[in-house]
């Protein structure tokens, strides 16, 4: 069963009579502890395909599955059950709760997906340098801190499918190394993850690059 597979996505936004296909076609598949990068100009679909990835949106057209599920043209419930389940997200904007402390925000998380240990917790705290900042709120974090709390947070549930958008912007190149190992022990516990991202240092770092352009995978023989 495939952690990940998405078949002829689009996406269309309208804003008045303007219309612009974000997504055109777009296909791809993630076999587990596969960790695939996925870069582009700015504007290109990363984010809308993510989105679509993790039912956070819903495509237009074509199919997503997860876990062999579908989650694509769902309820709202069906894909948060989905999600809260299988998947890991980090989006650009962030995904903590403000008013609550990162150990909070940790206990939510594991409550919505039903899990009651919290096996693994401390080595992935550990791993990305958390460990003395579990009772500050995101407001609290410095932007590198911030980052790694996000990464944690889509980590914690230990999920079958990692989405992350831009998980290291805005930090600096030894916090950057950190998230990369944390994502490398991941996919050796047969995480299938999927980053957007402008670094080439991390992109460089993936089993597989993809390239969006404009609302199309470039290097997909599949999209030609
Ligand atoms: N909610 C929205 N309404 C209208 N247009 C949108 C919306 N969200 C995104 N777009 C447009 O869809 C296209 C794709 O945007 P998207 O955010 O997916 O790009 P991106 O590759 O993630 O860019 P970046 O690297 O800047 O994060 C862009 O032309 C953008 O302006
Ligand atoms: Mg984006």
């Amino acid at each position: 069963m495939l952690p990940l597979s998405a078949d002829g996505l689009y996406r269309f936004y309208h804003d008045g009579d303007i219309e612009t296909a974000a997504l055109k076609g777009v296909s791809l598949e993630l076999a587990a502890g596969e960790f695939v990068a996925v870069m582009g100009p700015s504007g290109s679909g990363k984010s809308t395909l993510l989105a679509c990835l993790a039912g956070l949106d819903d495509p237009d057209g074509g199919v997503v599955e997860v876990m062999g599920q579908r989650i694509s043209r769902r309820t709202e419930r069906e894909r948060a059950n989905l999600r809260a389940r299988h998947i890991g997200i980090l989006m650009q904007s962030g995904n903590l709760f403000d008013h609550l402390t990162l150990a909070c925000n940790l206990s939510l998380q594991l409550k919505l997906a039903g899990l009651h240990e919290r096996s693994g917790i401390d080595d992935l705290l550990q791993t990305l340098g958390l460990t003395q900042r579990l009772q500050a709120r995101p407001s609290q974090l410095s932007g590198g801190e911030l980052a790694r709390a996000g990464l944690a947070l889509a980590l914690c549930t230990r999920p079958a499918l990692l989405l992350a958008d831009e998980p290291t912007a805005e930090v600096d190149s030894l916090t950057e190394a950190n998230i990369l190992d944390c994502l490398k022990v991941r996919c050796r516990e047969h995480c299938a993850i999927l980053i957007a991202t402008h670094s080439h240092a991390l992109a460089s770092q993936a089993d597989r690059l993809l390239t969006l352009d404009d609302g199309r995978l470039v290097n997909d023989p599949a999209s030609h």
